[in-house]
């Protein structure tokens, strides 16, 4: 027997967010297992470097759509042209995210707390939801299936001072996934939350290269690094392919060991 869950020739993955830093990592490992691969992110036309380069990894096709995913009608609009690209979608990762600067809860305002919540928390739930009625349509249709995966946080479940407000999306984010893969298993459709340690991105510049967190988290970090967005090639491969087909409702913790150290 030849066994190759890995190939993912015939599929089509969407990352929202796919241009840089995680979802970038996933989008590349996705374009060389052979999937087609769509990207949203808020410039299309910014990712054109990121399309050429992807394009030459596997047998599959990539593409950049301009999506801000605060936008509802933006989103529902997306996912139908998503859809219509390659007739198909089977693979979700709603990645998009912010934080917010790091500081004391009695001085945080309003207004970035309701930032944070319509990219991470509204955007991923209208990510999922048009990318459900997808996947139900087409099962309905008779062709059951599909992977959502949702890019959470180990901020959902250590205490992550000064980050109230990014700590509520990304438990949310956990729950809303959990709900989505009990609702919809009768279709095949899988739900899973991924959750990174810290990872070297644009979102963790500020704190790369300084010595007090270098020394007092990166140390604590048992593989004695920073991860990197390729770390999470793997798990997207898996979460999209064939391997993972009894594999719903999970919060796959990929953080070098930091939880629980
Ligand atoms: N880095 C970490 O240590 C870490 C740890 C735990 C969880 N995470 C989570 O991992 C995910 C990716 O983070 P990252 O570290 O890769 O961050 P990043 O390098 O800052 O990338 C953020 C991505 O989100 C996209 N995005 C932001 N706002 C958007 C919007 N309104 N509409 C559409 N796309 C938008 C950005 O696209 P544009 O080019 O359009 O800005 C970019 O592709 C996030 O959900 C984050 O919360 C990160």
């Amino acid at each position: 027997m030849v066994y190759q869950p890995f190939d993912l020739t015939g599929k089509t993955a969407l990352v929202t967010g796919g241009n840089r830093g995680i979802g970038y990592g996933m989008s590349e490992a996705l374009a060389a297992s052979n999937a087609n691969v769509a990207i949203w992110c808020r410039n299309a036309a910014s990712a054109d470097n990121v399309v050429a380069e992807l394009s030459e990894l596997g047998t599959g096709e990539v593409k950049a759509f301009s999506v801000d995913v605060t936008d509802e009608q933006a989103v529902i609009d997306s996912m139908a042209l998503t859809n219509a690209w390659k007739g198909r979608i089977d693979t979700v990762i709603a990645n998009a995210g912010v934080s917010a600067r790091g500081i004391p809860f009695v001085e945080q305002d309003t207004e970035t707390y309701r930032q944070v919540l319509s990219v991470n928390l509204d955007g991923a739930y209208w990510t999922l939801r048009e990318a459900a009625k997808v996947m139900v349509e087409r099962a309905k249709n008779g062709d059951p299936g599909g992977s959502l995966i949702g890019t959470a946080s180990m901020a959902a479940i250590e205490g992550a001072a000064r980050n109230q407000a990014y700590a509520a999306t990304k438990g949310g984010l956990i729950s809303m996934i959990k709900a989505t893969a009990v609702e919809l298993a009768r279709y095949g459709i899988r739900a899973n939350s991924i959750l990174p340690g810290w990872i070297a991105t644009d979102m963790t510049s500020n704190s790369q290269g300084n010595d007090k967190f270098e020394d007092n988290v990166i140390k604590r970090v048992p593989i004695r690094r920073w991860g990197e967005p390729k770390d999470f090639g793997g798990i997207a491969v898996y979460l999209a392919s064939d391997a993972s087909s009894f594999h719903t409702g999970d919060t796959l913790l990929v953080d070098g060991g930091y939880c629980i150290f």
